[in-house]
């Protein structure tokens, strides 16, 4: 049985790029190539100009939930999700409370399985409440989790982390440190000292490890030696460490945004394959949170688009790169089937335009519209989103709400 055609688009993933269709059975991809006949009675979405991609998934995201409903939900997450052409998300667990519980983590689950809109994986919290202090119940949070994580900070203490490193081996999950020490003032030397520590740790502990938003050169050098030899590291960049300078804009966000030098070296980074993922670390916030200092870029819903503008159109970086770190990278950490337009993998695809568009506040799905591209304009607004065949965002629609069946809005 199929469930969509796709047709005429110029399909674009890690691997290949060609002119075609894409046909879309029950779940996976059932032929991509041209000229595929329309099976009777099977919703067709046209090119028209378009692109098609495997569609993203995202490592690193904040929906808030419990805890923030006024800055985001799982439900608005999702929907934004959607919007910026994810099918996939791992949350972080600095949420109220924090995600150092089987409970809570069970929560996200059932509430994101209730929802149907996209998938979602949870991080574990390294440490009880975020602390800092004692570990979090991390056998019990193991079932539910791919990684353990205290976003937001990092684990200052030396013995805590070793012994994090230790159990996350034990449990075959992935340790994913948010690398910056509270007590060293320069932001750069903050980064670098523990992802120098903790890519030690790994190698002492044999653990897998995945470093979150590196935004300096020497993190990258530490972890292009740490590849060398052999160590099972990966690390992500987000969109705007890659787009963005402090030079160009003055915004609050963790770590800083980079001077002009450290986001060539990231762009470099990515192109080389240092990098392996690009993650949003989507920080949606109030306004007034954001007036108090709050850190973060809401950042789900302009990834592709800023990344494309930026990195694409200016011949920086391939569309190829940019899918490999939006998709195919991610998906192979989390262990999908999913990353590559391709017989067998999920029907996993985003469709985009390249033609202008402003992100004004209308533009936004998410709670919160806390990014310094308010008002911007960008090329590479996604149209249609689609998970396992089914479309789950259609030209500025999300299923749910907007639509219960993809079939009244094609
Ligand atoms: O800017 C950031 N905001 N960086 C982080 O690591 C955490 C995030 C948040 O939760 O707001």
């Amino acid at each position: 049985m199929s469930r969509l055609l796709v047709k005429d688009v110029r399909i674009v993933d890690a691997d290949r790029e060609l002119v075609g269709d894409i046909l879309i059975g029950e779940s996976t991809i059932q032929a991509v190539g041209a000229g595929l006949s329309v099976p009777p009675g099977v919703p067709v979405l046209l090119g028209e100009g378009r692109m098609a991609l495997p569609a993203f998934v995202d490592l690193h995201a904040h929906f808030r939930d419990p805890g923030f409903p006024e800055k985001e939900d799982l439900l608005s997450g999702a929907r934004a999700a959607a919007h910026g052409g994810f099918t996939c998300v791992s949350l972080m667990p600095n949420t109220d409370p924090a995600c150092d519980s089987p409970e809570v983590a069970r929560y996200i689950l059932e509430e994101a399985r209730r929802q149907g809109l996209v998938e979602v994986y949870p991080v574990g919290a390294i440490t009880r409440g975020l602390k800092g202090e004692e570990l979090a119940d991390m056998e019990g949070l193991a079932p539910y989790v791919w990684a353990f994580s205290d976003d937001g900070h990092g684990v200052d203490d030396h013995e805590l982390m070793l012994a994090a490193c230790r159990k996350a081996a034990a449990l075959g999950r992935v340790v994913y440190p948010h690398p910056e020490f509270s007590g060293v003032s320069d932001p750069e030397l903050s980064q670098e000292l523990m992802v120098a520590r903790d890519l030690w740790l790994c190698r002492r502990t044999g653990c897998r490890l995945h470093l979150a938003h590196l935004s300096t050169p020497g993190g990258l050098e530490l972890v292009a030696l740490a590849k060398g030899q052999g160590l099972p590291i990966t690390c992500e960049v987000t969109p705007h460490h890659l787009t963005l300078s402090k030079e160009e804009a003055c915004y609050t966000v963790n770590p800083p945004l980079p001077d002009r030098r450290a986001q060539k070296a990231l762009v470099q980074g990515l192109r080389e394959g240092i990098v392996d993922v690009i993650a949003t670390d989507h920080a949606p916030h109030t306004p007034e949170d954001k007036a108090r200092g709050a850190p973060g870029i809401s950042g789900i819903e302009l990834a592709f688009p800023i990344l494309f503008t930026r990195l694409v159109k200016p011949g920086l970086i391939p569309l190829s790169r940019l899918s490999r770190g939006l998709s195919l990278e991610p998906a192979r950490i989390l262990g999908l089937n999913k990353g590559l337009i391709k017989e067998g993998l999920d029907g996993d695809i985003v469709l985009v335009e390249d033609e202008p568009f402003t992100a004004d506040e209308d533009f936004f799905l998410s709670k919160s519209s806390n990014t310094p591209l308010l008002g911007a304009e960008l090329r590479g607004r996604v149209w249609a989103t689609v998970h396992k065949g089914e479309v789950i965002y259609l030209a500025g629609k999300v299923k749910g709400r907007d639509f219960d069946d993809h079939r009244q809005v094609i």
